[in-house]
C-alpha cells in the first residue's frame, strides 16, 4: 500500500482517487477550496460533478498541502491555468518522488508543456503524464478504461504502472512525452469543432472527416515539436480524441455544441465550466504560427472563438480551401 495525493478534488481527481484506492492504497484528495473541502467531507459525494458516486470515508479530503510529504505519488489533477501554481506549492514541500500530471493542456504564457513547469519547478522529483480516452464518470464507476503513462525516466512511468493499474484501469507507459501531452492537449480543440459540427446539425461523415483531418493537424504539430507520430495513432492520439469528440461527457464538446447553436462564447464558457480547449485553441494557433504548420481546423477554431468568425459560414469555407493531397 503507498501513500497516493491527489491535488485538484474535482471530477478527474476523485475518479482517479477512488481508482487507487480500490488498488488498495491510502489516498487523500487536496483542494485550496474550503468550501469544496467542506462539501465532499460532508455530503462523501459531488453531487455536481459525479452524481451518485460514493467517496469512501477512509479516502481523507484536505486543503492542507503538507500531506503530501509522506506521498510516494503526488496526482495534479487540476485545470491547466493552475498547473503553475500547484506545482509551486509541491516544491515547499517535496524534495523528491513522482508528480503525475493528468491536467490537459499548455502553459497559458510561455505556451510550454505542463510537464516541462512541473519539472522545472521540482528539478529532483520524476514527473510522469497520464493521458488517453478517459471520462471521470466512467472511471469512477469502474468501466474498463486504458491510459499512457508518459516519461523521460521509464523507471517512474513503470512505477505508475504498476501501483495504478487494475482489472478496470490499463496502463501503459511510453518514452514520448511530447507526443502524450500534445495529444491531450490539442484534442481538445478538435473536441470543441466535433461540438460546433453537432450544433449546426451537420451528420456523421462531417463528424468523421474532422476527427481524422484533426488528427492530421496534431501530428504534424506533434512531430515539428519532437514527438513520435506513431503516438498519435495510440491512447493519447486517436484514443483521446475519438472520445472527447464523440461523448456527451466532454465539456469541450459541449461548449462546442452551444457554440455551434450560436450561443455567444461568453455565456457558453459561464455554462460549461472548465472548458480546456478554449484555451488550448489559442495556444495550438500559435504554435502552428510559430512552428509554420498548416492546422486550418485549429485555425478555424481560433477564429470563432476569439474573431468573431461568423459560424454559418465556417464549414463552407474550410470545405473551399484549395484542393490538396490527403497526406
Ligand atoms: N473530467 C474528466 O473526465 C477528465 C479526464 C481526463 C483529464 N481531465 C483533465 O484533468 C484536469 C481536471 O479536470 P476536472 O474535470 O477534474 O476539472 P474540474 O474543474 O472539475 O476540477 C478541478 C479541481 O481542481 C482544483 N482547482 C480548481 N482551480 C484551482 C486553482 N486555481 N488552484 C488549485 N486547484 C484548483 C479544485 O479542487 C477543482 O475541483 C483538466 O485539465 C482536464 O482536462 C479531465
Amino acid at each position: 500500500m503507498a501513500e497516493i495525493t491527489i491535488l485538484g478534488s474535482g471530477g478527474w481527481g476523485i475518479a482517479m482517487g477512488l481508482s487507487a484506492y480500490n488498488c488498495g492504497h491510502s489516498v487523500t484528495l487536496w483542494s485550496p477550496f474550503e468550501d469544496e473541502v467542506k462539501m465532499l467531507s460532508e455530503k462523501r459525494t459531488s453531487e455536481k460533478l459525479l452524481k451518485g458516486i460514493e467517496i469512501p470515508k477512509d479516502i481523507k479530503i484536505t486543503n492542507d498541502m503538507s500531506v503530501i510529504k509522506d506521498s510516494l505519488i503526488t496526482v495534479i489533477a487540476t485545470p491547466s491555468v493552475a498547473v503553475a501554481s500547484v506545482a509551486e506549492q509541491i516544491s515547499r514541500y517535496k524534495k523528491n518522488g513522482i508528480i503525475v500530471n493528468l491536467s490537459k493542456g499548455l502553459e497559458g504564457e510561455s505556451y510550454r508543456r505542463l510537464s516541462i513547469i512541473i519539472k522545472e519547478k521540482n528539478p529532483d522529483c520524476e514527473v510522469v503524464v497520464l493521458s488517453g480516452p478517459s471520462h471521470a464518470e466512467e472511471v469512477a464507476r469502474n468501466i474498463p478504461t486504458s491510459l499512457v503513462a508518459a516519461s523521460t525516466s521509464i523507471s517512474a512511468a513503470s512505477i505508475v504502472q504498476d501501483e495504478l493499474s487494475s482489472e478496470f484501469l490499463r496502463i501503459y507507459t511510453s518514452d514520448d512525452v511530447v507526443g502524450v501531452e500534445l495529444g491531450g492537449a490539442i484534442k481538445n480543440v478538435i473536441a470543441i469543432c466535433a461540438g460546433i459540427c453537432d450544433g449546426l446539425k451537420l451528420g456523421d461523415n462531417s463528424k468523421a472527416a474532422l476527427i481524422t483531418r484533426g488528427l492530421a493537424e496534431m501530428s504534424r504539430l506533434g512531430v515539428k515539436m519532437g514527438a513520435n507520430e506513431r503516438t498519435f495513432s495510440g491512447l493519447a492520439g486517436i484514443g483521446d480524441l475519438v472520445v472527447t469528440c464523440t461523448s456527451r461527457h466532454s465539456r469541450n464538446n459541449r461548449f462546442g455544441n452551444l457554440v455551434g447553436n450560436g450561443v455567444d462564447i461568453k455565456t457558453a464558457l459561464a455554462e460549461v465550466g472548465t472548458v480546456e480547449g478554449y484555451y488550448a485553441a489559442r495556444l495550438a494557433y500559435d504554435l502552428a504560427n510559430k512552428y509554420n504548420v498548416s492546422m486550418p481546423i485549429v485555425e478555424t477554431c481560433y477564429k470563432v472563438l476569439y474573431e468573431n468568425y461568423p459560424i454559418d459560414t465556417v464549414v463552407k469555407d474550410l470545405m473551399l480551401r484549395p484542393k490538396t493531397q490527403e497526406h
